[in-house]
């Protein structure tokens, strides 16, 4: 099975009971996918899935052990072998390190790639359209949520699409993040937007593992300087939860590498999101199907990204993890598998590589009941 190895990696604590647990019920899936009229690229206006697939996939997918957060189990933060709990700690002091800089550094690190495929990501969701809700109109309300919203790359482009490609104002966004440092700074950002789009935009403190504890974001850093307070969400301060079947469509882009525990936030994407809401996540993945390539590309993470970071913002460190995040991260192929495993069903092969799978695209839809 070609989740193993990413799984076994990423987890070490899996047993043997969980792995066989997880196949059969992964084989289950995969014949309903294949059942699927889909064609490869799905978006929020996918057709419903035909009757057998729709039966045999109404139950909720049994939750595994190394799906449940624990603190002290071993995970990787870069190369570095640290508990789930020291890993979160450790990105938080990342993102809170690199906020100000992050939007620079992308169009540097990336040669603005980053901006092509964040477009084309939104263009294949199609935000504000969908002729599978209720009604004649296809431009029916939708609530979006982008988790890791960061500075806002994706939550801004998806109200754009929605209320102006699509001239659809009901469609709102949730744009939250661990980090109270990157959310400022996307707050500060969205003040530029039309007051529409503002309006239809909130911003939320969460950690993805575990969505049912959250506050509406309190500014970072604090007014007083000398305040204690963490620049990341703490769950003793949540006033407010994401509801079971709330969403329509959940994204995360460039996130997701960086969480303690990928199935526990898979697991939080299947349960909030509507039956026939779609994940979809944008990730750094691997292009070694081109050798050549790869291996330019990988000179330039491995050599120059980190230079970049100590040169521009003075910071090597944060840099440093960042590629050995996305050297860390499961293949398309392993992490596609973990879509599958966390419930979702998935149309032909799951992903779209994009720049010869330096970034891929991977979708998966919660089963209709
Ligand atoms: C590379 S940034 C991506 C930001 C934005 N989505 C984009 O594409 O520009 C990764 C973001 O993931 C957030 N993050 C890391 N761990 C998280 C977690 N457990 N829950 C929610 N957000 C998390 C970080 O705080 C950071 O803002």
């Amino acid at each position: 099975m070609a989740a193993r190895p990413a799984l076994t990696r990423a987890l070490p604590h899996l047993t043997s009971t969980v792995l066989s647990r997880s196949s059969q019920y992964q084989t289950s899936l995969r014949s309903i996918s294949s059942l699927s009229p889909l064609s490869r690229t799905f978006s929020t206006t996918l057709p419903s899935l035909d009757a057998n697939a729709s039966t045999s996939t109404s139950s909720k997918p049994p939750t595994p052990d190394y799906a449940i957060p624990d603190p002290s189990r071993p995970t990787h933060f870069g190369f570095q072998t640290v508990t789930e709990s020291e890993k979160r700690e450790k990105v938080a002091r990342v993102f809170t390190s690199v906020a100000e800089a992050y939007d620079r550094m992308n169009d540097l690190m990336s040669f603005g790639w980053h901006r092509v495929w964040k477009d084309h990501f939104v263009r294949t969701l199609n935000p504000g359209f969908s002729p599978l809700t209720a009604g004649p109109d296809p431009r029916g309300p939708q609530q979006i949520l982008d988790i890791a919203g960061g500075t806002g790359d994706i939550a801004f482009r998806m109200l754009h699409t929605a209320h102006v490609v699509n001239r659809n104002p009901d469609v709102r966004v949730i744009m939250s993040d661990i980090n109270r440092a990157m959310l400022t700074v996307g707050k500060h950002r969205s003040e530029s937007l039309p007051a529409s789009q503002q309006a239809a935009l909130s911003f939320l403190e969460a950690n993805a593992e575990d969505l049912t504890k959250a506050r509406p974001l309190v500014p970072y850093p604090p007014a007083d300087p000398a305040s204690e307070e963490k620049p990341f969400f703490d769950p003793t301060t949540a006033t407010t939860s994401i509801p079971d079947n709330s969403i329509d469509l959940y994204t995360v882009a460039f996130g997701i590498r960086n969480f303690s525990n990928i199935p526990a936030a898979l697991r939080e994407a299947y349960r909030v999101l509507k039956p026939g809401g779609v994940f979809a996540c944008l990730e750094f993945s691997k292009a070694d199907k081109h050798p050549l390539f790869n291996a330019v590309y990988k000179e330039w993470s491995f050599r120059a990204i980190p230079l970049i970071g100590q040169l521009v913002a003075a910071d090597r460190d944060s840099y440093q993890y960042l590629v050995e995040s996305i050297e860390r991260f499961p293949s398309q192929e392993e992490f596609r598998d973990m879509i599958l495993d966390a419930g979702f069903v998935i149309a032909g092969e799951g992903y779209e590589d994009l720049t010869g799978g330096v970034a891929a695209i991977h979708k998966g839809m919660k089963p209709r009941t």
